[in-house]
């Protein structure tokens, strides 16, 4: 038998503990041992669980047991996660989260704590909820150079933006829908405001290319100021929004970012809706790969979180090699210096002369058009720009008494 404690008891948490109690017979065979849950930490009481006698308020009931030797963090947060976490690894225990933030700040330090100590620290769940990514990045696709990777990396952004368009939802309805669900964070700000799929492209950047990248180091938007107007320009282009998460390498460095695209609707990234979040990495020799399935939700999720605590188990006494460097944001391509197409949605007194002077200052542009738009609206997309030549040329084209209301870029995938 082996012992685990589960910290944290919310979404994923009684995900977890369901699973493994629900499961628990078809667990034991497949990894030749009972996988027993022993201590549950939540502040909460949960007097109806069926093991709401192993629940305890006290992390040293679970640091000072030296028969827990898997401990799984599902509380999120940065603090105290992270101490919790650290104290784990340090004292033998093998750790398992679903916590990005946790991953993203730290897991450069927490990987060399766990391969100092020759422990596991797996972490599935952080990107993708129930789609496995982090595996098979690092061992399917092992034998190739990451070219490339681009993806949905939100669930509720995307069930946000799915029932904005097709149901002509207000962006709030949505959001209360998602948060109802189970797939919006404690403080749904992090999934709109884009700094969820920031740290899951980080996760993913740290491991494919082997240096840390910090959120704090990509440029990152969110979806807040999406209208459906910009909607409706993005399907007379040929496409739908999308949040997306990208990295490549650029000059020789890492060009990462979060920020709503559009997407044609050639791409496959463009039909994934809802709670789906799709990823697509491409290799030096496998070309093109995508890992779709539920980004977010407690049984998704909690199903990666599972798997991970079975890989430990069949790894007791080694470890599965997964590691990157601690990295700086020397390693990433400025900001300014990213180079997209871009969709600009201006209002001006005279729209036909606004898009001459547009083609003067952007280059040679493409008008588009949408059923009963304003008088005075032109939207058009631009040539790829640098971010900076393009921010220069908004601010010469505004000089013309035309205002800039929306300007998304255009995802080359
Ligand atoms: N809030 C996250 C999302 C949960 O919506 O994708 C899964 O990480």
């Amino acid at each position: 038998m082996i012992q685990v404690a589960v910290m944290g008891h919310g979404v994923v948490g009684s995900g977890v503990t369901e699973i493994l109690l629900k499961h628990s017979e078809e667990i034991k065979k497949k990894v030749q041992e009972e996988v027993y849950i022993k201590k549950i930490l939540d502040l909460r009481d949960f007097p109806d669980s069926p093991i709401a006698d192993r629940f305890t308020k006290n992390f040293d009931d679970i640091i000072n047991d030296d028969e827990i030797k898997i401990v799984v963090e599902v509380m999120g947060g940065l603090n105290p996660a992270y101490e919790f976490v650290k104290k784990c690894l340090e004292n033998g225990k093998s750790v398992v989260t679903s916590n990005k933030e946790l991953v993203a700040a730290k897991g450069a330090e927490l990987l060399k704590i766990a391969e100092d100590n020759n422990l596991n620290f797996l972490f599935e769940a952080s990107v993708g909820g129930g789609i496995p990514i982090i595996r098979p990045l690092n061992q399917c696709l092992a034998a190739n150079e990451v070219l490339e990777i681009d993806g949905i990396l939100n669930g509720t952004t995307n069930f946000i933006l799915a029932k904005m368009i097709k149901d002509s939802m207000s962006f709030e309805d949505a959001l209360a829908l998602a948060q109802k669900k189970g797939y919006a964070e404690r403080n749904p700000a992090a999934d709109v405001e884009g700094h969820d799929a920031c740290r899951k492209i980080c996760i993913l950047a740290s491991l494919a290319f082997g240096k840390h990248v910090y959120p704090d180091s990509v440029h990152t938007e969110g979806i807040t100021n999406i209208t459906l107007t910009d909607v409706e320009y993005a399907s007379a282009w040929g496409g739908v929004i999308k949040l997306i998460g990208s990295v490549k390498i650029t000059d020789g460095k890492e060009e990462i970012i979060v920020a709503p695209m559009f997407v044609s609707d050639e791409c496959q990234l463009s039909s994934v809706d809802g709670v789906f979040n799709a990823i697509l990495v491409k290799g030096d020799s496998t070309g093109d790969v995508v890992f779709y399935g539920k980004g977010a939700g407690k049984l998704p999720t909690a199903s990666a979180v599972v798997a991970d605590v079975m890989d430990c188990v069949n790894h007791k006494d080694t470890r599965r090699n997964i590691h990157w460097e601690d990295g700086d944001p020397s390693n990433i391509l400025p900001f300014e210096n990213t180079k997209y197409a871009m969709y600009v949605l201006a209002n001006a007194e005279d729209p036909e002369k606004a898009f001459e002077t547009a083609n003067s200052v952007f280059g040679e542009c493409l008008k588009l058009s949408r059923d009963n738009a304003e008088s005075s609206e032109l939207a058009f997309t631009t040539p790829v720009l640098s971010f900076s030549d393009f921010e220069k040329a908004v601010s010469e084209f505004e000089e013309t008494g035309a205002k800039v209301v929306s300007k998304i870029r255009i995802a080359v995938i």
